[in-house]
């Protein structure tokens, strides 16, 4: 089997190669602290060794249940946010046709997913969906208590149980979260539900190679062994045995610190098809969440170009020069089709019939390269070679690895999220939750301004 590949060629005009290679010390150092345990938030590393660890037994007990669910439903709602549904979504959105929703007669569960956000319309239409179809719940939340996945549990149990009574719904749900505790794992004991575990020394956005993702990803009908197999590919790959010139998670880690000292403060993630937008906020999420804090951090943002050269691109191309690009580029897309030949040639295409639309696609990946770099914004390429479930566990463990050794690099600790809690503390303060009473003085004076 092939691995993806990472290129950083095109960096060297704005750093020197020599000054990301002097890092070489500290990132294999770091790298050893994540498989040591010895760095800054140790007791979340978990997932350095999930691809290797994760059992047969473990992997056959979640397709046992996604087997289930294909049997009895036609759509599976998967309710979650953050950490708790980008990795399934991002797998699903890049593997599945993207037109699925309109095909008839699918082998497996649509799954669509409920609790990202608190918006009351997007509630109410999928109960809309929901009144005629069959389907179960996965309800995944590692904390147990998160307010958007709760809200959305609440609304659907009940729908549930009205629709097929309490005792059938109850063997239509299932939850994942921790072994212990929690409002989740307190409910799932009273009701009897099916439950995973979601493991304690693995937090939120680096748990998509636990039940996390594997389940949703099984229900949907794609391959989770191969899956787990590309992460552990790249688990060997990076392993702290290697040197750094060849573990790519640490090179790509000194790259974009490096390019960060050099004032690069945003990286944006593009791709050239489409597929990958939920790879991307799964990216955005790791890297957001796990490095922007103590007033430092790359802003991650994410782009989809084409389409976006016809309106991020001209800020990208000219505007302020604190941007750095990493693209996805997929190697050969999984069909073929030409443009065709017109006489008339009314349009002035006729210099490219025949050609696959993909070539056009990768001169505009090329062009725009070369266009970038030459408007001052340095560009890595992670070239993956097909959109397939064992690309994509190397893609995510690359990306984890890579983000545990950048978080080191900049000192920070990068398996915690301090900051998430401000909003959710004014927004109980608001609602008059019990015991944020002091809060919501506050908050009222300040309004009352
Ligand atoms: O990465 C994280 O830890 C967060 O984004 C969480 O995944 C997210 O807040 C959801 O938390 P929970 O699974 O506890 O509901």
């Amino acid at each position: 089997m092939e691995t993806i590949q990472l290129n950083i060629d095109n960096v060297f005009d704005f750093v020197r190669k020599e000054s990301i290679y002097a890092l070489a010390a500290d990132a294999e150092k770091f790298n050893k602290a994540l498989h040591e345990k010895t760095g800054k938030g140790n007791d979340f590393l978990g997932w350095v060794n999930l691809p290797s660890s994760i059992s047969s037994a473990q992997l056959k007990d979640i397709k046992k249940v996604a087997e289930n669910f294909k049997k009895k439903c036609e759509i599976v709602v998967v309710i979650g946010i953050g950490g708790s549904y980008l990795g399934a979504k991002a797998v699903i959105e890049a593997l599945s046709d993207s037109f699925y929703m309109f095909q008839r007669n699918n082998e497996y569960p649509l799954v669509l997913f409920a609790g990202h956000n608190i918006a009351e319309d997007y509630l109410a239409e999928l109960l809309n969906v929901l009144n005629n179809k069959k389907y179960g719940i996965v309800c995944i939340s590692k904390s147990g208590t998160t307010t958007e996945p709760a809200i959305a549990f609440r609304i659907l149990k009940e729908h549930l149980e009205n629709k097929v009574g309490k005792k059938e719904a109850k063997d239509l749900i299932v939850a994942i979260t921790d072994a212990q505790k929690g409002a989740l794992r307190k409910l799932a004991t009273q009701e009897g539900y099916k439950t995973f575990v979601i493991p304690d020394d693995v937090g939120g956005r680096f748990s998509v190679l636990t039940p996390v993702g594997l389940l949703p990803i099984a229900i949907a009908g794609f391959d989770i062994e191969k899956l787990i197999d590309g992460a552990r590919s790249m688990e060997e790959l990076t392993s702290p045995d290697k040197s750094f010139e060849d573990n790519p998670a640490a090179i790509y880690a000194a790259t974009r610190y490096s390019l960060y000292k050099q004032g690069k403060k945003i990286e944006i993630l593009a791709n050239y098809h489409n597929k990958l937008v939920y790879v991307s906020e799964w990216w955005k999420q790791l890297y957001g969440e796990s490095e922007g804090k103590e007033n430092k951090g790359i802003f991650p943002a994410s782009v989809t170009f084409t389409t976006d050269l016809h309106s991020m691109g001209q800020y990208i191309q000219e505007g302020e020069r604190i941007i750095f690009e990493t693209v996805l580029s997929i190697t050969e897309p999984d069909n073929h089709l030409a443009i065709p030949f017109e006489k008339e040639n009314l349009d002035g295409l006729n210099f490219l019939a025949y050609k696959r639309v993909d070539e056009v696609n990768k001169m505009a990946e090329l062009g725009t390269l070369l266009a970038h770099v030459d408007g001052g914004v340095p560009n890595i390429v992670i070239e993956i070679p097909r959109l397939n479930e064992y690309y994509l566990g190397q893609l995510f463990y690359f990306f984890e690895k890579a983000c545990g050794i950048s978080g080191y690099l900049l000192g920070v600790n990068p398996f915690d999220q301090p900051g998430v809690e401000a909003y959710k503390n004014n927004m109980f303060a608001l609602l008059k939750k019990p015991g944020y009473e002091a809060q919501a003085e506050i908050l009222l004076n300040k309004l009352r301004k």
